[in-house]
């Protein structure tokens, strides 16, 4: 799968003092703080912090291969925009940044790509620099969504978005300039609230104003932050121009159906926003835009994407293909869409093999602001989850050991393998019952801070755990009822309560090798005791039983220490809340303290008691 991100901004290490060049003041400058930090400022007012993923080329490589990403598509900061300034001062800096964009992508390994920017206040000069950034590199342009009270329906505007589609130039459109900036001094409101409807105006401006009607439809233009308010806001924009012909504009169709016309990017950070945005843009109008590496930018690069319940085949238009629709790129194959995320050489990393971005992305907080150590309480989960997951897998494949152990009593591979998985679920375990300790670094009151955030959820709805115990052979039918709300969840259990268990699996060998019998008119207790016997009478002839007995010490040893994890829990669970009522709306701890007494193999331990010296 290919994996682009469109939307993200670079800044030289250094560059001339434009206000010393040009005489004016007021000009972008980098300021470097510290080793790999650095602020920019605008004349003496400090704009931003940045670090050295702005200028250095191996930086964001790592950061790349951290997240997934294959290919960024840079873009210079809007604030190097100039379209204030006199053409010939806005055309030089621009051919400054421009030429120091591809600089960067000429060290970036093939992972870097760069859209130029223009003097956009000329239409001349800005076709001319588009020309010559397209024959040096560069595969589109980012422009500003106004250029003063122009909107991008402008007539000089359209004539150089008509002159993109000519060179094959992808354009960015990125918010700029905010519009009511007096009323917006604080709280980064020009970001929060300003951008969104900046960007909202320039797709509205673009469609009422003709300009989708007089461009040809091969013109690829996109939208940044996922076009502002205007998927959200839509609806109004429609019902407008149905019933007020003034809100009608000069477009020829109605403002829905311009929406083939253009793309957006994905930073909206939400993944109820990205979902809406791709059900009213279509999954082939969204890609893969960050914002990266400036402070509001994507965290994760990708992560948003990855984390949503969106279907693969979308995941995989966002992450990559969509752009590579936009960037007119060689189109991977739907074969190379299944596999792995590639690096750049197509040979699987570390990072892809291992999911490493997607695992990374699977912790969400509920607490606002977020608590420190809920971070800590999810991954602990999860790890157990991982493992729980790991000994379903071993204990799933006993069972077919000793199923086919029983078949063939002649082998004695399948004992073996049998009893090797067991002593890798037994090693596992006993990290789970030590685990519980790094969860104990969090203080009651810690915990106290978000619990309330985490109700109804409950351990009762482990549904790896519930399986243990029925794969072991502990069915308990009224557990099934916490799994209610997840249906899938509910019917793998219902599974497992019908498929044989190890318990079943280990006996029925026993039985097979004519070790153990079982008159069909027994009573359960007699049944009972009869496993019980016949375990005994494997100890009791230890030279011809060794493989044997070494499956029933792993699953003893097994069985003490799912003890010693219930009761490790419960130690856990009253230094943490005490004999409160748990969120599974159980009795907490006193509920607990009942299930010490649940084994897997009562008849291994039975078989301890009958034994005589
Ligand atoms: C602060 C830490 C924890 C607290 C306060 C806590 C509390 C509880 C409580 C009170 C219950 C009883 C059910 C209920 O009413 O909700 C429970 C059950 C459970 N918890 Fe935890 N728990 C904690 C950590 C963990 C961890 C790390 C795991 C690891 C997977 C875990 C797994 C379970 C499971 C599987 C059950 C069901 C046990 C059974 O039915 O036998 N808990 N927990």
């Amino acid at each position: 799968m290919s994996v682009i991100d469109i939307h993200n901004h670079f800044f030289p290490r250094a560059w001339p003092d434009l206000a010393a060049r040009y005489g004016t003041p007021n000009w972008p400058s980098i300021k470097h703080t510290e080793p790999g930090k650095a602020d920019i400022m605008i004349g003496d007012r400090f704009f931003r912090h940045i670090y050295s993923a702005c200028w250095d080329p191996l930086k964001r490589i790592a950061e790349m291969d951290r997240a997934g990403v294959e290919l960024q598509l840079l873009s210079a900061t809007p604030v190097l925009f100039a379209y204030d300034r006199p053409v010939e001062h806005a055309l030089d800096c621009a051919q400054l940044f421009n030429d120091a964009a591809l600089e960067l992508c000429a060290q970036g390994k093939g992972r870097l790509k760069a859209l130029c920017q223009v003097p956009l206040q000329d239409v001349e000069a800005a076709c001319k620099e588009l020309s010559r950034c397209m024959r040096a590199g560069h595969l589109g342009v980012q422009i500003g969504n106004h250029v003063g009270e122009k909107n991008l329906d402008d007539p000089g505007i359209v004539t150089f978005l008509h002159h993109c589609a000519d060179e094959n130039a992808a354009v960015l459109v990125h918010p700029w300039d905010m519009f009511g900036q007096s009323r917006m001094p604080k709280y980064m409101m020009p970001w929060t609230v300003g951008m969104p409807a900046e960007t909202q105006l320039g797709i509205v401006a673009m469609i009422l104003g003709g300009a989708f009607d007089k461009l040809p439809r091969s013109l690829r233009i996109c939208f940044a932050h996922g076009g502002g308010s205007f998927a959200f806001l839509l609806g109004r924009l429609q019902n407008a121009w149905q019933h007020h012909p003034v809100a009608h504009g000069s477009c020829e169709l109605a403002p829905k159906d311009y929406l083939n016309r253009f793309y957006v990017d994905s930073a909206v950070f939400d993944t109820r926003a990205l979902k809406y945005l791709v059900e009213t843009m279509g999954t082939e109008r969204v890609l893969l835009g960050s914002d990266y590496p400036f402070p509001l930018g994507e965290h994760r690069v990708g992560g948003l994407i990855r984390s949503s319940d969106l279907p693969p085949s979308t995941k995989s238009r966002l992450l990559g293909e969509n752009a590579e629709e936009f960037l007119n790129l060689p189109r991977t194959t739907p074969t190379e869409s299944s596999q792995p995320i590639p690096s750049e050489s197509h040979q699987l990393t570390y990072s892809s093999y291992l999911r490493v971005p997607e695992l990374l992305q699977l912790q969400h907080p509920q607490s606002r602001p977020q608590h420190h150590d809920e971070l800590l309480f999810i991954i602990v989960h999860q790890t157990y989850e991982l493992w729980f997951k790991e000994l379903l897998h071993d204990l799933d494949a006993v069972v077919t050991n000793l199923q086919d152990a029983g078949k063939n009593p002649e082998s004695r591979d399948e004992v073996y393998e049998a009893a090797r998985l067991l002593r890798r679920c037994t090693e596992i375990t006993r990290v789970l019952v030590e685990q519980f300790t790094i969860l104990e670094t969090m203080l009651p009151t810690h915990f106290l801070a978000f619990r309330g955030k985490l109700e109804p959820a409950s351990g009762f709805q482990s549904e790896q755990f519930r399986e243990l115990e029925f794969l072991c052979g502990l069915k308990d039918e009224k557990m099934l009822r916490y799994h209610r709300p997840t249906p899938e969840a509910y019917a793998q259990l219902e599974r497992r309560l019908k498929e044989p268990s190890l318990h079943d699996a280990f006996f029925e060998a026993l039985c097979a090798m004519g070790k153990l019998q079982i008159a069909d008119n027994a009573s359960e207790r007699e049944r009972f005791d009869a496993r019980a016997r016949a375990v005994l009478s494997l100890y009791r002839d230890e030279h011809s039983n060794r493989d044997w007995i070494d499956v029933c010490e792993r699953l003893t040893e097994f069985d003490e220490l799912v003890v010693g994890w219930r009761l490790r829990h419960i130690q856990l669970v009253e230094r943490v809340i005490g004999t409160r009522m748990g969120t599974g709306g159980s009795a907490g701890s006193s509920y607990l303290k009942l299930t010490l007494d649940k084994k897997f193999f009562p008849e291994l331990w039975e078989a301890r008691t009958l034994l005589t010296e």
